[in-house]
């Protein structure tokens, strides 16, 4: 986490880091677009949203809208029906756009900043993002925007923003990968990885590609690791989130958690993956690793989820509403 740099310099090494790495983005995080793709981002929504989002929702704002996971998922699945997409990288909207024209979806697309965002009072039924939160350096002003272009009775919903307690819990399976990633390699038939990979970026998702060989964005490494460390600025504890929302006005605010052990065994992986040379991982572990990811989520969901408090998780979700004035 880096504390003493300018928004400025925050919002800058934002666009270039996510530039440099949208064209990668998909594979190196297992992006998906079909039933799989729909099916989590679904999940994960219904998680604050319940029963609201089978109704749907007319005109909806995406922010740090990246190569469009979510939104492009929404609208497929019939959730959102006019969607407009926002990112502060040129880099990811040109390939949402891409996204987008392959899918044959229509999405509106902006160039914005999550403070200061081009749009009239009152214009969204609903305003979402997922892991940007984390990146903005103001984000109470973020909020204020929020709730200003979204109509009375709208919602913002934000999911996969990473908790500060989680974030620590996660730094032992990462530490546990580093131990006995030379024993790993040898069982694999690995050899070590031609540079350091980049294993650090906040892991809101499934951890594990299926396509061998690839290892995320071709960034030249240096430059893309210096930015790492300046565009993950916030973990949050779930009153964070809950503050700047009530105090931007919003009620009817829930805070949750997602994902413990199934982030543990995605970061114990993508860190002994991270050690060895991509070309040379077999597709077998891959797969063991993405569908073992799969499976705890579950257990993540069924079990943990509703038993444990938000905090102890490393995703929180967000959702709160802005008051509709009352009728007469
Ligand atoms: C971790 S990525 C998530 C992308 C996408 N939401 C997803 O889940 O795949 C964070 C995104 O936030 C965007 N971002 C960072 N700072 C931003 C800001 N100040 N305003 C708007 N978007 C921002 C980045 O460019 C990037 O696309």
């Amino acid at each position: 986490m880096e504390a003493l740099r300018s928004a400025d310099e925050i919002r800058d090494a934002n666009t270039r880091y996510h530039d440099v790495a949208a064209q990668s983005y998909d594979s190196k995080w297992g992006i998906d677009f079909g039933p799989v793709g729909q099916g989590q981002v679904l999940g994960k929504l219904s998680k604050v949203l319940g029963a609201e989002l089978g109704r749907g929702y007319q005109r909806s704002l995406e922010i740090g809208a990246g190569t469009g996971y979510f939104t492009l998922n929404l609208l497929q699945a019939g959730v959102v029906q006019e969607a407009t997409c926002t990112d502060i990288s040129p880099g990811m909207i040109r390939q949402l756009a891409d996204n987008a024209r392959r899918l044959r979806l229509n999405v509106r697309t902006a160039r914005a900043d999550a403070e200061s965002l081009p749009f009239p009072d009152q214009t969204f039924d609903i305003v979402f993002g997922h892991a940007v939160l984390h990146h903005l350096p103001n984000v109470r002003r973020a909020f204020a925007e929020f709730h200003r272009v979204l109509r009375p009775g709208g919602r913002i919903a934000f999911a996969g923003e990473p908790s500060r307690a989680g974030d620590r819990l996660a730094a032992l399976p990462k530490r546990g990968a580093l131990t006995v990633a030379p024993l790993w390699r040898k069982l694999i038939g690995a050899g070590p990885a031609p540079a350091p990979g980049y294993a650090d970026v906040a892991p809101a998702r499934a951890p594990a590609p299926l396509q061998a060989g690839s290892n995320g964005a071709s960034a030249p490494k240096d430059e893309g690791r210096d930015l790492e460390r300046l565009v993950d600025i916030h973990a949050f504890a779930p009153a964070d989130l809950a503050r700047h929302a009530r105090r931007t006005g919003f009620e009817e605010i829930d805070v949750r958690g997602e994902e413990l052990v199934a982030n543990w065994f995605g970061w114990f992986n993508r860190g002994l993956e991270a050690t060895a040379d991509p070309d040379q991982v077999p597709m077998l572990w891959r797969q063991y690793a993405f569908n073992g990811y799969l499976v705890l989520q579950r257990l993540d969901e069924r079990v943990l989820e509703p038993l444990l408090p938000a905090a102890l998780f490393y995703n929180l979700l967000l959702t709160a509403r802005k008051p509709a004035p009352a009728l007469a």
